[in-house]
């Protein structure tokens, strides 16, 4: 069997790495790969994104299954473009990945299907501001007076006495949410996305949306348009700095479980949560196939989602596939093909944690091509792996810095503190010029 796997971060080393250990014994392929999938599949280098140069490669190659990690290919339709030329493919339809493609859409679909979550507001062009953009030239003479969703926005705003988010509806690879305590600071926001553009089309349409208190934490369900399950739950830390200070970046650890939620918690999440958002797509004739993750704030008030993602998470998925036991091939198949009340899944009772070793600089500009040392140290030590994120070969094979988030340290223990300990040991055992580390991943479950 012959199994592509789409993306090049950790989560897709983790895929790899999983994958590899299938009694189907999968001959593996990862486009375009890192420096760790290069040690376990053969990397193509086509990037995630050229969705027809990846079904050319897929028919060349007779590939059985294909398994898409990021978002972007799933949002440009990579699932529907693979299923018309008959190949199998795991995740969502473009019409289904767009709960995380568009914010004000699944913003819609929650109050629909009475999901709990922010209260909030959509801005979205109006018809006649369309029509203006559409026909009008530059240099026209004056703007006629109409008034545009960013005016409305504007409006809205100054007269906040609360905090607020703004996020840009479309995809902005983790960089388009912004919390501003203050609301006038959020203006200014408002006219870096509406105005300038400067995040593109994904900020025309923007959601306003109340800031959420409390922990957060990421439920992630496998979906075959009928049956929903649960897997473990998850936590990561998305700001840069210890004590969850400085700014947002893709994830700077994760760990599972997550200690918030019991049993009890995650079954009524499935109910008021997964059910509720699953028959909402169908109404819509949309049916939804592959991973659907919520992220959550856990609130004085319940939990509430903050968003939908359709597919897995990163760093999440490192600790998850960690804790795995069944084969994730049977449990791919099964998904895709809608008997996934046929198959359980096992997980190992230990706990496990992911800390992310970034270049310095990252979430800003960083260098490449840094040598990384103390790699093959870290990966003998007992329950440990290290998957590769932004890493690259170099010409003397020696393993280089090649993205923000390098490496995703990962390693089990009996608890959490236990999986910390030694995710930290594998990291001093490493190191590269300029690494940034969190030295307290995993901290708030064992402060509670
Ligand atoms: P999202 O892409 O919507 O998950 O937002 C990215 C991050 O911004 C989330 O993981 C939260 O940490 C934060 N965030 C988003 N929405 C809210 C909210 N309503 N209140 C507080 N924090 C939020
Ligand atoms: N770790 C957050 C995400 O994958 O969106």
């Amino acid at each position: 069997m012959k199994i592509l796997v789409v993306g090049g971060g950790g989560r897709e080393h983790a895929l790899c790495w999983k994958l590899a250990q299938s009694a189907r014994k999968p001959q593996l392929f990862c486009a375009p790969g890192n420096g760790g999938t290069a040690t376990l599949a053969t990397n193509v280098p086509i990037a995630a994104e050229d969705i027809s140069a990846l079904l050319a490669f897929a028919k060349s190659e007779s590939i059985n299954l294909t398994v898409v990690g990021p978002e972007a290919p799933l949002c440009a339709g990579i699932v529907d473009l693979f299923a018309e030329a008959g190949l199998r493919i795991f995740g969502p339809t473009k019409a289904a990945a767009k709960i995380e493609g568009d914010k004000a859409h699944a913003k819609r679909l929650m109050r629909e299907a009475g999901i709990p979550t922010a209260e909030a507001r959509i801005f979205e062009p109006t018809v006649q501001e369309v029509a203006f953009e559409k026909y009008s030239k530059k240099g026209d003479g004056p703007r006629p007076k109409i008034e545009t969703a960013y005016d409305m926005a504007y409006r809205y705003v100054v007269t906040r006495e609360e905090g607020v988010v703004v996020k840009a509806s479309g995809l902005a690879a983790g960089k388009g949410v912004f919390v501003h305590e203050e609301p006038g600071d959020a203006l200014l926001t408002l006219e870096r996305l509406m105005v300038k553009r400067e995040l593109g089309e994904a900020g025309a349409k923007v959601v306003i949306e109340e800031i959420l208190l409390g922990p957060e934490v990421s439920v992630l369900a496998l979906v075959d348009g009928r049956n929903i399950y649960i897997l473990e739950s998850a936590a990561d830390h998305k700001r840069l700095g210890e004590q969850d200070t400085g700014p947002n970046t893709g994830g700077m650890g994760a760990f599972s479980p997550s200690g918030l939620l019991t049993e009890s918690d995650l079954e009524i999440i499935e109910r008021d949560v997964f059910v509720p958002i699953i028959d909402a797509m169908r109404r819509e004739d949309v049916i939804f196939k592959g991973v659907l993750y919520a992220g959550m704030i856990m609130t004085a008030a319940g939990p509430k989602v903050l968003e939908f993602n359709c597919r897995l998470g990163d760093p999440e998925t490192q600790p998850l596939l960690m804790r795995l036991k069944s084969d994730l091939v049977d449990l791919i198949e099964a998904t895709i093909d809608g008997r996934l009340d046929e198959v359980s899944l096992e997980w190992d009772r230990r706990a496990s944690l992911c800390v992310v070793m970034a270049s310095g600089g990252y979430p800003g500009p960083y260098e490449k091509n840094v040598p990384i040392e103390g790699l093959a140290a870290a990966g003998e030590l007992v329950d440990v792996q290290v998957f590769h994120a932004g890493t690259a070969v170099g010409p003397g094979n020696e393993i280089v810095t090649s993205g923000g988030r390098v490496l995703g340290v990962t390693a089990l223990g009996d608890d959490v503190h236990l999986a910390r300990g030694r995710a930290y040991e594998a990291v001093r055992a490493i190191s590269f010029k300029g690494a940034q580390v969190r030295g307290d991943i995993g901290m708030r479950v064992s402060n509670r």
